[in-house]
């Protein structure tokens, strides 16, 4: 029986649903509804049951009669791993894919989506089984001019569909049976079950649905991908991410060949991991050394530009900061700064000016993290606040020390978490001549690092000290 649509409300922002027009939203957004039919709920054959797999197995009439299982009687197995043969991906998704798990992998078009999906695709059809691709951007044709690029040879149990309506796609899974399924991307599905055009909200948390209703039901890990907007947000509901089991997001400068992937939610793993891929003639291929790619530019650097260090997931990542200043034109005097937050730079500002006496009321002040890194924690600040001292000063820090510290609005130094490993890393790459760092961690290490002189500071003065007495 088709059952008749009904009016609803939804808000784009956040996805609530109302049955009459609002102006403002209950997330706060004003004008944010758009109409849309919904179909009223069918329990015999609900879409939006998230059902487990033991649960799926009861059959339809276990819905009625569900009940609770004791935690302590769970078992581990549902938690299998494929290994996609991309060692970066599978240590950002904590060591390869989940089954049954529903991942979104979102980032700005043309930044390799596609392409490392594929290169997923072919390695676990080589190894694991049936994969199904579903794509509803691109044609059969041109897929397979990527794959040819980036695959090598393609295993025959590698199937494309190029299709964009979800019902379908769900019998194409009843055919292949496939063990990983990818949906390149959400914005293009659509339901017939709604009138509304695909990319629309309700279309999109319709799709989601039902993808997870498949990738939970049969066990299969699904891979969603989907588009940003220009700001970087996830174009269509934010619900879909609450949805899913991870989110990942791929991103980097286009105009370089380095590729960032970083978890921003992960139900089976940390999500401070990153993983880091180069773009070449066939390909993303993994960088494991990532002190080296993004170390690259220091060598010949001059004023602005410093030598810093994080510490992402399990791995220190040594890197490049870069700052300039000039004097401003009339009016407001700009901040831009890439990779760092605008509000970070503008308290670093503001400490160096109240408590270093460097005023840059008049000046412009770009910031620069080399190679499109967007580091989360502090442990950059000292790094950014010497190069943007090394520019204005016009004196060179030099390529070969290391800055490390976050700086408080005191103007003291904090110590910075996992210190010891970042200094090991830059002892072992052997290109570095000392580490300016917080008091604390330097007295924490002293004698522990051979070869690799340490300099304390406990406040913003004393670390400008220390370089101007190196000059
Ligand atoms: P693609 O995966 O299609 O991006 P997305 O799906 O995120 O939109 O990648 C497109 C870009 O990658 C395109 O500009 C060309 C470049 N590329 C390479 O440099 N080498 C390659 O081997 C491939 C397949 C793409
Ligand atoms: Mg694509």
């Amino acid at each position: 029986m088709v059952k008749k649509a009904q009016s609803v409300f939804v808000c784009q922002e956040c996805g609530f649903e109302s049955p009459k027009w609002m102006g403002q939203c209950i997330c706060g957004a004003w004008n944010s509804f758009i109409e849309e039919k919904s179909l009223p709920p069918n329990l015999e054959n609900d879409a939006r049951r998230r059902i487990a797999p033991s649960v799926a197995s009861a059959g339809a009439g276990a819905f009625a009669s569900a009940s609770p299982v004791k935690l302590s009687e769970v078992g581990h197995g549902a938690y299998e791993r494929l290994d996609t043969g991309l060692s970066e991906l599978d240590r950002v998704l904590g060591g390869g894919l989940v089954k049954g798990s529903l991942t979104l992998i979102s980032g700005e078009p043309g930044i390799g989506k596609s392409t490392i999906i594929i290169e997923a695709a072919a390695n676990i059809a080589r190894t694991s089984g049936n994969v199904l691709y579903v794509s509803g951007e691109e044609s059969e044709e041109q897929i397979k001019l990527r794959a040819d690029r980036v695959c090598g040879e393609i295993p025959d149990s590698l199937y494309l569909l190029a299709e964009t309506n979800i019902e379908l796609v769900t019998s194409a899974v009843a055919k292949t049976n496939p063990i990983f399924l990818v949906i390149d991307s959400i914005q293009t599905m659509y339901s017939e079950k709604l009138e509304s055009a695909p990319g629309n909200i309700s279309q999109v948390r319709a799709c989601a649905d039902e993808l997870m209703r498949l990738g939970k039901a049969n066990g299969i890990p699904v891979f969603i991908v989907a588009h940003v907007t220009k700001s970087g947000d996830l174009a269509g509901p934010k619900i879909i991410e609450h949805l899913v089991d991870c989110v990942l997001q791929f991103h980097g400068e286009r105009s370089q060949d380095l590729r960032i992937l970083r978890a921003h939610k992960n139900r089976f793993g940390a999500t401070s991991e990153i993983g880091v891929f180069e773009m070449g003639e066939s390909g993303l291929h993994p960088v494991e050394n990532l002190s080296d790619s993004f170390l690259e530019g220091v060598n010949g650097a001059g004023e602005g530009a410093v030598a810093s260090a994080i510490y992402e997931g399990t791995r220190p990542l040594l890197l490049e900061i870069q700052a300039l200043t000039a004097p401003a034109n009339i009016g407001f005097a700009r901040r831009s700064a890439i990779g760092v937050e605008a509000a970070r730079l503008n308290m670093i500002l503001a400490v160096l000016e109240r408590r270093a006496g460097i005023s840059l009321i008049n000046q412009d002040v770009y910031v620069n993290v080399v190679g499109g890194l967007k580091p989360e924690g502090t442990s950059l600040d000292l790094a950014v606040a010497l190069a943007i001292y090394s520019s204005y000063k016009g004196v060179p820090i030099g390529v070969k020390t290391i800055v490390i510290g976050e700086i408080s609005l005191t103007g003291d130094l904090r110590s910075v978490r996992n210190a010891e490993r970042i200094v090991r890393e830059a002892a072992r790459l052997g290109n570095f001549d000392r580490v300016i760092l917080p008091k604390k961690n330097a007295e924490a290490l002293s004698g522990l690092i051979e070869g690799l002189p340490l300099i304390g500071a406990s406040c913003l003065n004393d670390a400008i000290q220390s370089i101007i007495t190196l000059l």
